[in-house]
């Protein structure tokens, strides 16, 4: 080997770094040969040293100081495997203050402090690469920040949170209950920490935000554009998705329609033969279109152990031959800001998904039917499967499901069609909307 072992400090030894410790430490001479020189892991730096570990390491190695572990003159890479926003952030320019490049899996670190970090980084001279922050095992990042630089990229669609797919296929295909499948995705080691980013829409949503950055030049807030979780989502939602030929997933959308940026992230019914809508389990997958490469769909592991160590190596062997170094400084990440400008979300023109929940009696559709014909929303199709004929309930009413396929209308009209559909009495619950992917 001509160089010498690339010195780390490993910040985490949870689901994520154990993977990249048993890749480092199995019999590892091909890494080390696209490398050119061995890993010497000098620090793990861990919340409780006597927690179980199912990686084992020498003496010494693991620690409860991360402070010193970043700041040790002799570490060449911080590979930052911790999550969080406060701690991550001060370990983070912390060694980047030290001297040291970054290797980083946290998205949620890097879409709230990107810019800090990588101005921080650009003025020390060091790298931070960040392959496992965006669709775990898929190498989407260098295929849009290196391999796809000839292109001027129109459109992204992806699934980009494996433990919302996860939750989304098993309650489809198995009839599972929500809670159920949740713990399951936290015990395959799917999900963050606190789970409510990855149902919410947040985690599928901080991703987006660096690849449209990546791949647009365009800083874009989370505030700037629709996020919709899967959280309040009933299994009944999915049976009349099936019915109607579509499947649900966690769309995340990043398309250029007349100079304008049009972002959200939403449960979204897609017909069911695409291969989008076919991607089950922790899979992610991302459908790019580029002005020379045509349409391109990469897929795989999006969460999970070894998919994502396998970035985070990727990252590694790219820093001990230099090639991160290299292209680091001109990644368009936090230093241009293309003249994009992001599609106000009322803009946005889409068919939808109405479920709602009505009391089965006489006029109600014809009043959900005149309030949307108000607001020039047309339907194209509805559901109310027959109600058994049963005695009214202590209210009074029998609720029955009733679900409405619109043709194409914007969120403007479907809000302000919302705000007068929820004053009327009949409707006994929140109304779940989604879009229609076309
Ligand atoms: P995890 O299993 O919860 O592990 C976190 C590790 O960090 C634990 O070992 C914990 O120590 C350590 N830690 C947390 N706070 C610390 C502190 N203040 N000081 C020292 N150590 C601390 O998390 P993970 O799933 O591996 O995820 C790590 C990162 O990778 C996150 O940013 C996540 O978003 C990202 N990511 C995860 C996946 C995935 O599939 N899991 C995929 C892509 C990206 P203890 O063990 O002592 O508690
Ligand atoms: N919690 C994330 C997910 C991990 O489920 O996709 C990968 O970033």
């Amino acid at each position: 080997m001509a160089d010498s072992p690339l010195k780390l400090s490993i910040l985490g030894l949870g689901t994520v770094a154990s993977g990249v410790v048993r890749i480092l430490t199995a019999e590892n001479e091909p890494v080390s040969r696209r490398a050119g020189r061995s890993f010497d892991i000098r620090h793990v730096a861990v919340r409780d040293v006597s927690k179980p570990r199912d990686v084992s390491l020498p003496d010494g190695v693991l620690t409860e100081d991360w402070q010193s572990a970043v700041s040790d003159p002799e570490v060449d890479v911080v590979v930052e495997l911790m999550g969080g926003t406060m701690t991550a952030r001060d370990a983070v320019l912390t060694a980047i203050a030290a001297g040291k490049h970054v290797i980083t899996a946290n998205k949620a670190l890097l879409a709230e402090y990107g810019d800090e970090v990588f101005s921080a980084a650009r003025e020390k001279g060091v790298c931070v690469a960040f392959e496992a922050a965006v669709a775990g095992g898929i190498p989407i990042i260098a295929t849009v920040g290196r391999l796809l630089t000839g292109n001027r990229i129109r459109s992204i669609s992806a699934i980009l949170n494996g433990t919302s797919n996860f939750i989304l296929s098993e309650m489809a295909g198995k009839r599972r209950p929500y809670d159920d499948v949740l713990a399951e995705a936290q015990a395959l080691g799917y999900a963050e920490a606190d789970p409510t980013m990855d149902v919410d829409g947040t985690d599928a949503a901080q991703k987006l935000v660096l690849l449209t950055q990546l791949a647009l030049g365009k800083r874009v807030d989370l505030s700037q554009f629709i996020r919709q979780g899967i959280d309040t989502l009933e299994l009944s939602d999915m049976l009349y998705a099936e019915e109607l030929g579509y499947r649900i997933k966690l769309l995340a959308v990043t398309r250029v329609v007349d100079g304008q940026l049009e972002m959200h992230v939403q449960p979204t019914l897609l017909r069911a033969d695409r291969a989008i809508a076919q991607t089950d389990g922790a899979l992610n997958i991302v459908e790019l279109e580029g002005d020379a490469v045509g349409q391109l769909v990469l897929s795989g592991a999006g969460a999970g152990q070894m998919p994502t160590a396998s970035a985070v190596v990727a990252d590694l062997v790219d820093v001990a031959i230099g090639r991160a170094q290299q292209t680091f400084p001109l990644l368009d990440l936090w230093q241009h800001d293309s003249r994009l400008s992001v599609l106000p979300p009322e803009k946005i023109e889409r068919r939808y998904y109405l479920r709602f929940k009505v009391a089965d009696k006489p006029h109600v559709i014809a009043d959900i039917a005149d309030i949307l014909g108000r607001h020039e929303i047309s339907l194209a199709s509805i559901i109310q499967h027959e109600a058994p004929e049963v005695d009214a309930t202590e209210s009074g009413d029998v609720i029955v499901p009733l679900v409405i396929m619109t043709h194409r209308t914007t969120e403007g009209r479907l809000r302000s069609a919302e705000s007068e559909l929820r004053r009327l009495p009949t409707i006994s619950a929140a109304i779940m909307r989604m879009p229609v992917a076309d």
